[in-house]
C-alpha cells in the first residue's frame, strides 16, 4: 500500500497528519509519500521524513497520483477535489454535516472517506476527535479570556476578576471533551463558569470533577434564555455525533445579551450551535452581529501545531495500523463507523439526513 501525506492547505493550518516517528514505523512495511514542507509548521523538517524512510514529492497532485491511502488532517478543499479518485481511501477530519458541497464531491469521487470524527471506541467515545477537542476546548477558554479584552472588541472584563471585583460569568454549552477542557482552563483562571448539558449524569460528574467550583444547568431554551443576560462570554461545545449541531442560540436571542458579549463557537465544524455562526479563519477570527462578538475558527488546533500534531498522530496511528492490516470488511465495527462514503454511496445516516440525500448502510455494499 502507498500512503500519501499532503501538506495541509486550509488557512493557517500548520498541522501534519503523522510525525516522522510514526512514519518510520510505517515505512518498514509500506511506501510513504510526503509532500515537501508538510511537517515544517509543526516543527518536522523534510529531512526528518526522509530519514524516516519517506519519499518526498514537490506537489500535492503527486501525492494523490502515487498514493492509494491519503492520511490528512482537515477536509479536502475544492482545489483538492479534482485529485480525488475512486482508488483513494481518505483518512481525515471531514465534518461532512457542515458542507453539502464537500459531501457531494466526495460521493461523486467514489473514494472511501473515513472520518476521524465518527470513529468510535467500545465505550461509544470518539477517540480520534478527543485529542483535538481537548486542544480546542483549552484554546476556547483562552480565546474567551482574550476577546473579553477591550482592544479585542470585548467588554473589558478581566476573566478572573481581582480583589473586590467579581470575575467574568461564562456559559459553556455542552459538557463533553471541549466543554470540560474549556471549563478547566476557565476555572483555573477563576472565572465563574456555568456548564449546560442535556445529560444530568454528565453535569453531576463535572460538579465532582471541578470540586463544586462550577454551576451545572440543564440545557433547555428556558434556562439558556434565563442565564444569557448575565453572561460575559458563551462557549458553544455541543455535539450530536455526525449530525449538524443543534442551534441553541438564535439570532433573536442575541438581544438578551449585553453588548460586547463574546461567543466562541467551537462546534462551528458541525455547522455551529449559534444561528449567527459562520466559519472564520485564524487570519480573521472574529466578526460582530448585533453588537455581539463571534469567534468561530473551524480549525482551532491548527494554531498550536506542535501539540496538536503529536496528539493527533498518537491517536490515529493504531487505527492506521489496523486499516493497513486487514480488509475494510474485517475492521472492528466501531472503526467502521468512520466510513462516511464508499463507492459513491453515503454510508453515514446523519450525513445523508443533513442534506436529504440517499443513505446506504455500509453492510449492504461492503465486499
Ligand atoms: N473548531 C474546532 O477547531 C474544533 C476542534 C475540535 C472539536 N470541535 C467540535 O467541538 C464540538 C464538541 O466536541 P466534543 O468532543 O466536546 O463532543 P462530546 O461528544 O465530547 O461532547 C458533546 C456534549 O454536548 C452535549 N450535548 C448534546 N446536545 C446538547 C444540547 N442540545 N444542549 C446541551 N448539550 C448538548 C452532550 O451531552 C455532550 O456532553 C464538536 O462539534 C466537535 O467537532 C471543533
Amino acid at each position: 500500500m502507498t500512503i500519501g501525506i499532503p501538506k495541509e492547505i486550509k488557512n493557517n493550518e500548520y498541522r501534519v497528519s503523522l510525525t516522522p516517528e510514526h512514519v518510520a514505523i510505517l515505512s518498514t512495511l509500506h511506501k510513504i509519500i510526503v509532500q515537501q514542507g508538510a511537517g515544517i509548521g509543526s516543527g518536522f523538517s523534510d529531512i526528518a521524513y526522509k530519514d524516516a524512510g519517506a519519499t518526498l514529492v514537490e506537489t500535492i497532485k503527486e501525492v494523490y497520483d502515487y498514493a492509494d491511502l491519503i492520511v490528512k488532517v482537515k477536509e479536502p478543499l475544492p482545489e483538492e477535489y479534482p485529485f480525488i479518485q475512486a482508488k483513494h481511501t481518505i483518512f481525515t477530519f471531514f465534518h461532512f454535516a457542515s458542507s453539502e458541497t464537500l459531501t457531494r464531491a466526495m460521493q461523486q469521487s467514489g473514494a472511501t472517506c473515513i472520518a476521524y470524527e465518527t470513529v468510535e471506541n467500545t465505550a461509544g467515545n470518539l477517540p480520534l476527535l478527543t485529542p483535538m477537542s481537548e486542544v480546542a476546548g483549552r484554546l476556547a477558554g483562552q480565546q474567551a479570556a482574550k476577546y473579553l479584552e477591550k482592544p479585542q472588541g470585548g467588554s473589558g472584563i478581566l476573566v478572573g476578576g481581582v480583589t473586590g471585583v467579581p470575575p467574568a460569568k461564562i456559559m459553556v454549552l455542552g459538557g463533553g471533551v471541549v466543554g470540560t477542557n474549556a471549563t478547566d482552563v476557565l476555572v483555573g483562571m477563576r472565572a465563574d463558569v456555568f456548564v449546560f448539558d442535556i445529560s444530568e449524569n454528565r453535569l453531576d460528574e463535572l460538579v465532582s470533577l471541578f470540586d463544586r467550583k462550577i454551576t451545572p444547568v440543564i440545557a433547555n431554551k428556558e434556562n439558556i434564555e434565563k442565564y444569557l443576560p448575565q453572561m460575559d462570554a458563551v462557549i458553544g461545545a455541543v455535539l450530536v455525533k455526525g449530525a449538524k449541531a443543534p442551534k441553541l442560540i438564535s439570532k433573536k436571542m442575541l438581544s438578551l445579551m449585553r453588548p460586547h458579549t463574546v461567543l466562541v463557537d467551537v462546534a462551528v465544524d458541525q455547522g455551529g450551535c449559534f444561528e449567527t455562526t459562520r466559519p472564520t479563519t485564524h487570519e480573521n477570527p472574529t466578526y460582530t452581529v448585533d453588537n455581539i462578538l463571534h469567534y468561530a475558527v473551524a480549525n482551532m488546533p491548527g494554531a498550536v501545531p506542535y501539540t496538536s500534531t503529536k496528539a493527533l498522530s498518537r491517536a490515529t496511528f493504531p487505527y492506521l495500523m489496523e486499516l493497513l492490516s486487514t480488509s475494510l470488511n474485517n475492521l472492528d465495527d466501531m472503526f467502521k463507523k468512520g466510513i462516511n462514503t464508499y463507492k459513491g454511496h453515503i454510508t453515514n445516516k446523519e450525513v445523508a439526513q443533513a442534506f436529504q440525500l440517499p443513505y446506504t448502510p455500509l453492510s449492504n455494499i461492503l465486499d
